[in-house]
């Protein structure tokens, strides 16, 4: 063996002793290092339907300090926003269009979902007659009491009496199920309307969750018989014209005109009849809630924002996940609002112009009953139509086509009113 050979065995040793050293070491480092735990650790148990949001806060504290915003927004847009204006103001035409109804004297803006209690209760609308049904779609305590009492029961109370068990506004409870946080279908109004179509929710993809969860309380409902009972009247399907068959069938009246001495219809905020009738983003598969609840960030956290609120406060956001040019969608919001607005008012005229010559052929004492009366059912079919696109919150757009369609059918709905109405006279 050579000298430089025994000198290169010996630094080959030295090299295998440090190594097996520091890897000694390493081992002996690793095991003294505290145990993993994990990024998100659920602290609190949230029982079935708990109402209160703050308890489910603790564990998703982002999607609870979003939610917590709806109370504070406080913007306006050319024709929504969360400052809760009086539409009446803004349209005086609503006054006589609800003659003889509480929304001709009071009819505001809606705001966030954490105002919603505040603003129930605040509306002039509320009376000793108003059936705790009212509170259907404005507090987490509900899915708890459904499950407890029934909703025949719950509607059955009046409003006064149910409010010492409404203590939460809208929260957690109404989307989530605790536990496995899925979405679901909480309101049974809305269970049972999907099950009179033979739809079954729990068939239904996440996707398709993401709109459905919002139709919990954003669509046209009535309050069935003397118990009040929540219903959604889609057993034709959701469409107006299968809305207006139900309610024909089963006979059913708002209130009577003051002016015309029609029997009404009030229609509520149909969003997602609206949204669902074959709209462009409806169509391509587009949900509520990527509008509405777009994805967030707080540093490496991706949730969706629960700060539901008008997506032109913040377009970028709510349209730029999908839409390269957010000026260019921003700008056909504004032509669709305004193109539906503009027709709405003509609407709006057409309606009061035959409301004046109804109540002028009643006047006269020498009209033909039958054809009033006929003139009187138009009335109704073109407000009821009318009222759907008006009462929807989005300005026509949701769907303009629809919205489009449904208004000049009103239109001409209104102007065959008008002419029956004089033909009527003498
Ligand atoms: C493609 C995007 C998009 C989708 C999808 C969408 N919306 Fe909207 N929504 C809008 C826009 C834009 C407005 C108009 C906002 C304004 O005028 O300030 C609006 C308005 C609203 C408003 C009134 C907001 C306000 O500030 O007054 C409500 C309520 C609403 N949408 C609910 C829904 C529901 C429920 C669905 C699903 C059935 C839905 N939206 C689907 C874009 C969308
Ligand atoms: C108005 C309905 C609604 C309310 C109220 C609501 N959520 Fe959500 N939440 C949603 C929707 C829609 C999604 C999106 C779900 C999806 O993509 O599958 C969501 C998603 C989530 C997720 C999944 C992660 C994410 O951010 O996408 C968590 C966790 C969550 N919500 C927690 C909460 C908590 C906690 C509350 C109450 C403080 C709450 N939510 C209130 C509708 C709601
Ligand atoms: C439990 C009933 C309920 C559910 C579920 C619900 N909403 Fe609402 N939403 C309301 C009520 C009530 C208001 C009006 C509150 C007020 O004016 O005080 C409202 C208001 C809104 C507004 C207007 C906010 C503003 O600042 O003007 C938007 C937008 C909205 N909801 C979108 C949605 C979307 C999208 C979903 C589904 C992900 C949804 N909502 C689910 C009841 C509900
Ligand atoms: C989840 C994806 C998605 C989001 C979010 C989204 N859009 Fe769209 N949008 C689409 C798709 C898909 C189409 C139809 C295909 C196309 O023409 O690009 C469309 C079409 C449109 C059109 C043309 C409609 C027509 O009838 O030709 C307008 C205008 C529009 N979007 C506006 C908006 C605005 C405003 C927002 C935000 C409030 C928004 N979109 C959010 C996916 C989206």
């Amino acid at each position: 063996m050579s000298k430089t050979t025994r000198i290169a065995m010996i630094v080959l040793a030295a090299i295998f002793v440090i190594m097996a050293a520091v890897i000694v070491g390493l081992l002996v480092f690793m095991r003294n290092q505290p145990m993993q735990v994990r990024g998100v650790q659920p602290m609190v148990e949230i029982q079935a339907q708990e109402p209160d949001s703050s308890l489910w806060g603790q564990n998703f504290p982002n999607q609870w300090s979003t939610l917590l915003l709806t109370e504070i927004n406080d913007v306006k847009t050319n024709y929504g926003g969360s400052q809760p204006f009086s539409r009446i103001e803004w349209d005086p035409r609503l006054v006589t269009l609800f003659a003889g109804y509480p929304f001709s004297e009071d009819y505001n803006e809606e705001r966030g979902h954490r105002m919603s209690l505040v603003d129930v209760r605040e509306t002039m609308r509320i009376s000793e007659k108003t059936p705790a049904t009212c509170y259907s779609c404005k507090s987490s305590n509900n899915p708890s009491l459904w499950a407890e009492m029934g909703m025949a029961r719950y509607d059955a109370m009046s409003f006064a009496e149910m409010t010492p068990r409404i203590t939460e506004p809208i929260g957690c409870a109404n989307c989530h199920e605790a536990g496995t946080m899925r979405l679901i279908v909480t309101n049974p109004a809305l269970d049972e309307a999907l099950k009179a179509q033979g739809k079954d929710w729990r068939e239904f993809s996440r996707q398709e969750m993401r709109t459905v969860v919002c139709a919990n309380c954003h669509v046209e409902y009535y309050f069935k018989g003397d118990g009040k009972y929540l219903t959604f009247p889609w057993a034709n399907g959701t469409r107006i014209e299968e809305i207006e068959v139900y309610y024909e069938d089963v006979g059913f009246t708002d209130w009577k005109h003051k002016e015309s001495e029609a029997p009404m219809l009030k229609m509520q905020h149909p969003e997602y009849e609206t949204y669902t009738a074959g709209s462009t983003h409806y169509n391509a598969g587009v949900a509520c809630a990527d509008c509405h609840m777009p994805y967030t960030r707080d540093g490496a956290v991706k949730f969706s924002t629960h700060d539901t609120h008008s997506p032109l406060f913040s377009p970028s956001n709510a349209c730029g996940t999908c839409h390269t040019d957010v000026d260019y969608v921003t700008g056909r919001v504004k032509i669709i609002q305004d193109t539906v607005a503009e027709t709405m008012f003509l609407t709006e005229d057409a309606i009061i112009t035959a409301i004046d010559a109804i109540k002028a052929a009643a006047a006269d004492p020498k009209v033909d009953a039958e054809k009033l009366e006929e003139a009187r059912k138009l009335h109704r079919a073109a407000q009821m139509r009318w009222d759907f696109i008006s009462a929807e919150n989005s300005m026509g757009f949701h769907n303009p086509e629809e919205a489009l369609r449904i208004l000049a059918a009103s239109t001409d709905l209104a102007r065959q009113a008008q002419i029956m109405a004089i033909d009527a006279m003498p």
